[in-house]
């Protein structure tokens, strides 16, 4: 048996979920034409499509929320919260957003222009659309071992040193308004990036006068990660390694949905005096007064207290053990995955589950179906239905190089028993993949596919 780390807290106040019957579940698939994303939240008993805004906050989050100040200017909160991002990020300047993509937009807002490309490891899926609704192009430089399933680099998420300097070299310093690093990368797979490189990076944008920027949306379980596993960092808190990463970059993003482990919020930070000046300007236009961004004042408590709860040390072994438990789990019972397990969430390699179902026929979309079917779990496919496309110029499909299902686990929510029952049900669809077929759509919308496109089973009876 794995080991399963004990919850660092107990329950005192419970959501009820509820297993609806087979026959109820095969209707529900129906009507959402065999999409996920169309399900009814009591139709379904554990969820995890996201990490993201699920979390459970705690007591203390809670009963900040009730100090909530929610003057329109100045109040109390934000800089209680300014107290809070200043001990962890230590950047100069900060406004809050109401989340993570809006953030991305401020900052593509006043750096970028027309024809300019924006470098990362790998850009999350909203920083790509805010790149490109401003005429950038964004580009993924991470090192090849993150494409490899089976490689257990322990830093998957780095960023190549030789690809990032080649990319400058010949996209020219000025083409470039600033450039970025995504901690965890959760688009591969929620691996981290090691200090070492952080420091490469940091050194060689600034060696190119390129500002820097980190996608901080994951940095406690980054900062635990290079604790745990790169040599010099065992003896330093998380909260010190966070702070050593900061010190590195120009400014951050962040999507306070995760490791701030509140429902709602965000911010924009960054160390230019000429720069804050411009993203207050849009935050206004776009979002709210700088001293709460589109939040409530009780929202920028539950952060403050959120950011400081998300570093504690008992919590994040918790929360990491937790994920490599299930990635465990699911090996024992004969289920392909992403080595070694990300942070946030658990990958499932659908071409190797379900390997008589040719990519056309979405093997990843028929795997996150049948999680549903067979044990009303709601999963997401990361395949050919949310990155292929259609190749504007041959017509030809152009397929992602993975199948992949993730598991993503919402902070401080499912226990040992919920694990348990998931890797019981991909058991007993391993059991009976021969029986289960692939999709085609009925309907698809060109882009952001997974979202909204229906389907229907290749042979339907
Ligand atoms: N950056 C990363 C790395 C993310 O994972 C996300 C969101 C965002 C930015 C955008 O933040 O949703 O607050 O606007 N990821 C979620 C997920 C949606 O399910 O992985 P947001």
């Amino acid at each position: 048996m794995p080991y399963y780390p004990p919850e660092p807290f107990r329950i005192k106040m419970i959501e009820p979920i509820q297993l609806i019957d087979k026959e109820s579940r095969e209707k529900a698939l129906q009507r959402a034409g065999y999409n996920v994303f169309g399900l009814k939240a009591e139709e379904i008993y554990i969820d995890l499509l996201t990490d993201s805004g699920t979390g459970a906050m705690s007591q203390d989050q809670w009963s900040a929320i009730m100090k909530g100040d929610e003057s329109y200017s100045g109040a109390r909160s934000y800089h209680r919260l300014a107290e809070v991002m200043q001990k962890i990020f230590g950047f100069r300047f900060f406004v809050p957003t109401h989340q993570g993509r809006a953030a991305e937009n401020i900052l593509c807002a006043v750096l970028l222009k027309e024809g300019q490309q924006v470098p990362s490891n790998m850009h999350f899926d909203t920083t790509e659309g805010n790149i490109r609704a401003r005429g950038g192009k964004p580009v993924n430089l991470v090192i090849d071992e993150a494409f490899d399933p089976d490689s257990l680099h322990p830093f998957k998420g780095n960023m190549d040193i030789g690809k990032l300097t080649r990319f400058i070299e010949e996209t020219g310093a000025e083409n470039i308004p600033f450039g970025m690093i995504t901690i965890t990368n959760n688009a591969g797979g929620g691996q981290p990036v090691s200090m070492e490189n952080i420091q490469q990076v940091s050194e060689t944008y600034k060696n190119h006068g390129i500002p820097f920027f980190i996608d901080a949306c994951r940095y406690a379980e980054n900062a635990y990660f290079i604790q745990q596993r790169e040599p010099g960092y065992h003896d330093k808190t998380v909260l010190e390694i966070a702070n050593q990463i900061f010190s590195l970059a120009d400014g951050a993003t962040m999507s306070a949905k995760k490791d701030a482990i509140v429902n709602i919020g965000g911010f924009l930070a960054l160390n230019d005096p000429e720069l804050i000046i411009d993203v207050k300007n849009e935050l206004i236009l776009r979002e709210g007064f700088p001293t709460y961004g589109g939040l409530a004042g009780r929202d920028l408590d539950a952060m403050a207290v959120g950011l400081m709860e998300g570093l504690d040390a008992d919590y994040l072994s918790y929360r990491i053990g937790q994920t490599a438990y299930l990635a465990e789990g699911l090996r024992e019972v004969g289920a392909a995955i992403i080595q070694p397990p990300g942070g946030h969430a658990v990958y499932m390699n659908a071409s190797k589950i379900l390997p008589h179902i040719p990519q056309n026929e979405f093997p990843g979309w028929a795997l996150a179906v049948e999680m549903y079917r067979e044990g009303g779990i709601r999963c997401v496919e990361l395949g050919t239905v949310a990155f292929g496309y259609q190749d504007p110029q041959t017509g030809e499909c152009i397929y992602p190089k993975l199948e992949l299902v993730r598991l993503a686990l919402p902070r401080r929510v499912y226990t040992q028993s919920h694990l348990d029952y998931l890797i019981e049900v991909v058991s007993r669809i391993i059991h009976r993949r021969d029986q289960i077929q692939g999709y085609q759509f009925t309907y698809a919308p060109e882009l952001l596919r997974h979202f909204t496109a229906k389907f229907k089973p290749v042979k339907e009876k």
